[in-house]
């Protein structure tokens, strides 16, 4: 970046010393300073509470911040020259007095980013803070991390508060899914391949499935994840956003309003959730204990903080359906968990039958086409295709089609949060939520929500280390169809 034409950068965030910004932010930005990323100026100023110098932050984030780098990354002299990069302003961000001191620490002229990594419940106090000591102008940005609300009317006045400082231009959404590579690059192989354009639209697609299964627990976040779970936790954002994704028309262009025009069509589309489809297409679970990649693993209810009769959800599966032209009639599986069989996120597209077999005496053999489009562990897109075994007769099985994403790029790919603070930095608001998109996600899940607890639904235990409780099998086999995993 040219220095001389591009103001001096002052990255602020607030929960500067929490568990989000040494695990994910600053080794994100460290990452972005070693590949020259990040402008030459770029100060990373941390705000908490503690009563810190600079000195001690720098100590705080080298000890914390640092196992959380990639250890070939880890080069001593880029570490000590991004280390030079961090200040600190000790504020409670309750309180206006502090506020004057983090204006006074910012350079005049500077383009300010406030990273909001604290609880929702202080946006509100930080927003108007930072306007009363005149730490916004028309360059700042704001940085929103999820979970943004609870529910429609909370996240609303998140909105409501935030808009009252800052123009919806200057509010980045972060939805860390968004900045994935490989999620990104599901933009690039439905528009940029004219074959798949036919295909991709009902009867010929059967149904969707996306999973996010993790085989981490709770861990040490039950306070946050216990009156969270799993549907407001990774359902209403990530997974609703890879949804879109997958099931939104071309946008004009890749302008940030023009995308997410299209996104919000797609949540405006979602079937409403009546009571009844909560108690036929949903599935909650809570793991019990279990075996996780050979070791054993407690159940939700013995985590650390967890209550002793706590109903939160850590698996949720969704039969999900799109209301419009191209979509009607096809089911989209929603399904993520904690304490799953294997850490997998995946979406996949299941063709309908030929119309007709000629090989009728093969029906066992036969297996639709698929699409396989993994995000994690590793990134792959495969093809599942029947081809004819070698030898006499007429035997078919299913083979993979692949396309080998690993060697045909050796390019560096940056992880979610580096891609998404360099967004922030070049002011690109195409993988950010919009506040109507938000809003909109809300709407679809709060009468999921609602209707779980009118129903007093309690979720139904699974093993840890399995795929989720049966009843998640049995609401994707109502639609003739099976989790892939579970074959
Ligand atoms: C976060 C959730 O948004 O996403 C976590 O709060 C979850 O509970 C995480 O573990 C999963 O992200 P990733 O990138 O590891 O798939």
């Amino acid at each position: 970046m040219n220095a001389a034409l591009t103001p001096p950068l002052d990255m602020v965030i607030f929960g500067g010393a929490g568990d989000l910004a040494w695990r994910k932010l600053l080794p994100a930005l460290y990452m972005a300073h070693l590949h020259e990323r990040l402008p030459g100026d770029c100060r990373i100023v941390g705000v908490g509470r503690h009563d810190w110098s600079r000195e001690d932050y720098v100590a705080f984030i080298d000890k914390t911040s640092r196992p959380h780098v990639d250890a070939e990354a880890l080069k001593a002299t880029a570490w000590t020259s991004f280390l030079e990069r961090l200040d600190f302003v000790s504020l409670d961000a309750t309180v206006a007095d502090g506020y004057q001191r983090l204006n006074a620490s910012c350079r005049p002229g500077a383009t300010k980013v406030f990273y909001l990594a604290t609880a929702p419940s202080l946006f509100t106090d930080i927003c108007r803070h930072l306007d009363d000591a005149g730490l916004i102008d028309a360059d700042a940005r704001v940085v929103l991390e999820k979970p943004l609300g609870h529910d429609l009317p909370s996240a609303q006045a998140i909105n409501e508060a935030v808009a009252r400082h800052f123009q919806e231009r200057q509010i980045y959404r972060i939805d860390h899914y968004l900045g994935k590579e490989t999620v990104q690059n599901l933009m690039v192989l439905r528009f940029g391949n004219a074959i798949l354009e036919p295909l991709w639209r009902a009867p010929t697609i059967k149904s969707v499935q996306i999973t996010v299964a993790e085989t981490v627990g709770v861990g040490t976040r039950a306070g946050f994840y216990d009156h969270t779970g799993a549907m407001r936790d990774m359902v209403q954002n990530h997974l609703l956003q890879l949804l879109c994704i997958v099931a939104m028309e071309a946008p004009i262009s890749l302008d940030p309003d023009d995308v997410r025009d299209e996104k919000l069509k797609v949540l405006r589309s979602l079937r409403k959730f009546e009571l009844a489809d909560v108690l036929r297409d949903t599935v909650r679970g809570q793991y019990g204990a279990g075996v996780v990649d050979g070791k054993p693993a407690q159940g939700y209810l013995e985590e650390a903080d967890v209550p002793a009769l706590s109903q939160t959800e850590t698996f949720v599966a969704i039969k999900a359906q799109i209301n419009n032209i191209r979509w009607a009639g096809v089911p989209f599986f929603l399904r993520t968990g904690k304490r799953m069989q294997k850490r997998q996120s995946e979406i996949i597209i299941e063709f309908s039958d030929p119309p007709f077999s000629i090989f009728a005496d093969q029906a066992a053999s036969a297996h639709p086409n698929r699409l396989i489009i993994t995000l994690q562990p590793e990134e792959s897109i495969r093809l599942q295709m029947m081809a004819k075994e070698p030898g006499s007769g007429m035997k078919m099985r299913p083979v993979f089609l692949n396309l080998d994403l690993q060697s045909a790029f050796t390019e560096r790919r940056a992880e979610a949060y580096e891609r998404l603070l360099i967004d922030v930095i070049k002011g690109r608001l195409t993988h950010f939520m919009r506040r109507d998109e938000l809003e909109a996600a809300w709407r679809w899940a709060d009468p999921i929500l609602n209707g779980w607890k009118q129903l007093n639904d309690r979720p139904k235990t699974y093993p840890a280390g399995s795929w989720g409780p049966a009843a998640s099998s049995a609401l994707v086999a109502r639609e003739d169809a099976v989790w892939f995993e579970a074959q």
